[in-house]
């Protein structure tokens, strides 16, 4: 058997290292159109940083897991294709702003419709509005050559970076959408054969594919609304001193309600919560249910209010005068062990410092220094001229809190943790009065407190 994958990012690339390795005898191509990324995944470093990952890829590159940019060889052999290309915010037209744009999901189907002569199942694997089947469908249907019969599935991915390989090894469940006609279910078993290979049945789950495209958004949806409604009760905990982390853990008790996703933070990132929720938003939107669009919008107004409360409180503590002020920022990828920074809450807060006319030294142990000024200037409105030259990247966090005025974690990384910093020596480092920001709960406050930090933290004391 043949497979595969279009898309070789951070869900394309890892997902198929891992059917490699678990299934030796499929063959399995995954193929990008940046030769760049490709070049990357056949020569390292790896283009994408996840723990474990080498280690598969190690194992499997060149026995049954190939990477290249011949698109149309890969169709032309493969039974199935996953389509794992990105699906970001539409920023034009009908939807701009909210609606998932499809177009690389598109081009991918007029590529298979026009390469493919033999039958072929194709795999929703990115993350797409319900519905979208039929559109892929659609241009199969039409564009295919006399004789090829197509299926399409849905098997949405549901790993979080960071633990993707984990997440892939032993998945809470995987879901399988297709048609209900004879051809649609054995073409779900096909796909259903691959993660037998070592997911128990039990754990696959079978609906027709809408359900499985609607059940993909409705998840990070659901994961980003405890996120925003424990925020949201973060900012309370600040007015009445309560604690975010006791509230969080006395509700999570509760099995109804479980402890998972209820960290107070800064704002969750990433490159699918607000981009899925926005979709969802405008589904609803579309098919007339307003107040259902207003409710899973607000999840994200919620996500952007954090960011800006959080660093109106950084302001608040420099009475309102930033001007030239040094402010350390620890982390910088949207959540740590990962070098991912999209959506990254970092991102917004920096961004808004400078806008205060403050200058900001940024550590991150996996991001670039090109990566995160490329990611602010992808950002920011405002001309580079005006901003540029205020952002600095420190090559560790010793040397971005040199001369600082205040530190801000706004990445969990382990590295910033105080078994591993020595923050009383950085303090000696810096400019009185020092002030410790922790957008994460990394850090204890009261221990800062007593080393001679200034020191607030979100939802706590
Ligand atoms: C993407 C989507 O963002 C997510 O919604 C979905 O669930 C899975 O796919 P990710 O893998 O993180 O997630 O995206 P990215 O790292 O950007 O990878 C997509 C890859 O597709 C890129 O390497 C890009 O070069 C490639 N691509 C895109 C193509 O090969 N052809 C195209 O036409 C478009
Ligand atoms: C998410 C989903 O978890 C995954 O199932 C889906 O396939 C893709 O989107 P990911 O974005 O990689 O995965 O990471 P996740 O662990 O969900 O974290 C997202 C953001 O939420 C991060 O910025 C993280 O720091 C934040 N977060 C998470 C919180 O602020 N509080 C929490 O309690 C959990």
């Amino acid at each position: 058997m043949r497979i595969a994958c279009i898309g070789a990012g951070y869900v394309g690339g890892p997902t198929m290292a891992v059917i490699a390795d678990k299934c030796p005898e499929i063959e399995v191509t995954v193929v990008d159109s940046n030769a760049e990324r490709i070049a990357a995944w056949n020569n390292g470093p790896l283009p994408v940083y996840e723990p474990g990952l080498e280690a598969v890829v190690a194992r499997v590159r060149g026995r049954n897991l190939h990477f290249s940019t011949d698109v149309d060889g890969a169709i032309r052999d493969a039974g199935m294709i996953f389509i794992s290309v990105n699906t970001p915010t539409k920023g034009y037209g009908e939807g701009a702003g909210c609606a998932a744009d499809l177009r690389f999901v598109e081009g991918c189907a007029r590529q298979i419709a026009k390469i493919a002569t033999t039958d072929k199942i194709v795999v929703e694997k990115s993350t797409l509005p319900v519905r979208t089947a039929e559109l892929i469908l659609g241009i199969l249907t039409a564009e295919r050559r006399a004789g090829v019969n197509f299926q399409v599935l849905s098997n949405p991915e549901f790993l979080a970076e960071g633990t993707a390989i984990a997440n892939l090894e032993s998945p809470d469940r995987v879901l399988v959408g297709s048609d209900k006609t004879p051809e649609g279910l054995a073409a779900a078993e096909k796909l259903i054969g691959i993660y037998t290979h070592w997911i128990e049945r039990d754990k696959i789950f079978t609906s027709n594919v809408w359900s499985s495209e609607l059940a993909k958004l409705t998840a990070n949806a659901f994961l980003a609304q405890r996120i925003s409604s424990i925020n949201a009760i973060s900012a309370l905990c600040e007015s009445t001193k309560a604690n975010v982390a006791d509230v969080a853990a006395a509700i999570g008790a509760d099995a109804r309600i479980g402890s998972k996703f209820l960290r107070a933070s800064v704002g969750f990132g990433g490159s699918c919560f607000r981009k899925d929720i926005l979709s969802l938003a405008y589904l609803c939107e579309n098919d007339g249910h307003i107040e259902a669009a207003n409710y899973w919008r607000s999840v994200v107004e919620m996500n952007e209010w954090q960011k800006r409360r959080f660093v109106r409180r950084i302001v608040r503590a420099f009475s309102n005068s930033m001007f030239g002020k040094r402010i350390a920022l620890f982390g910088f990828a949207f959540k740590k062990d990962t070098d991912d920074t999209r959506e990254s809450a970092a991102i917004a807060v920096a961004l808004q410092l400078l806008e205060e006319k403050a200058v900001v030294a940024i550590h991150d142990p996996k991001v670039s220094p090109e990566q995160i000024r490329r990611a602010l200037r992808e950002a920011s409105g405002a001309p580079a001229e005006e901003w540029e030259s205020r952002v600095i990247c420190a090559a560790n966090p010793a040397s971005a809190v040199r001369d600082a005025h205040a530190i801000v974690i706004l990445t969990d990384w382990g590295e910033y943790s105080a078994q591993v910093l020595d923050y009383a020596a950085l303090l000696r480092t810096m400019n009185r009065p020092a002030f410790l920001f922790d957008g994460t709960a990394l850090l204890d406050l009261a221990e800062m407190r007593a080393l001679g930090f200034s020191s607030f933290g979100i939802g706590r004391e």
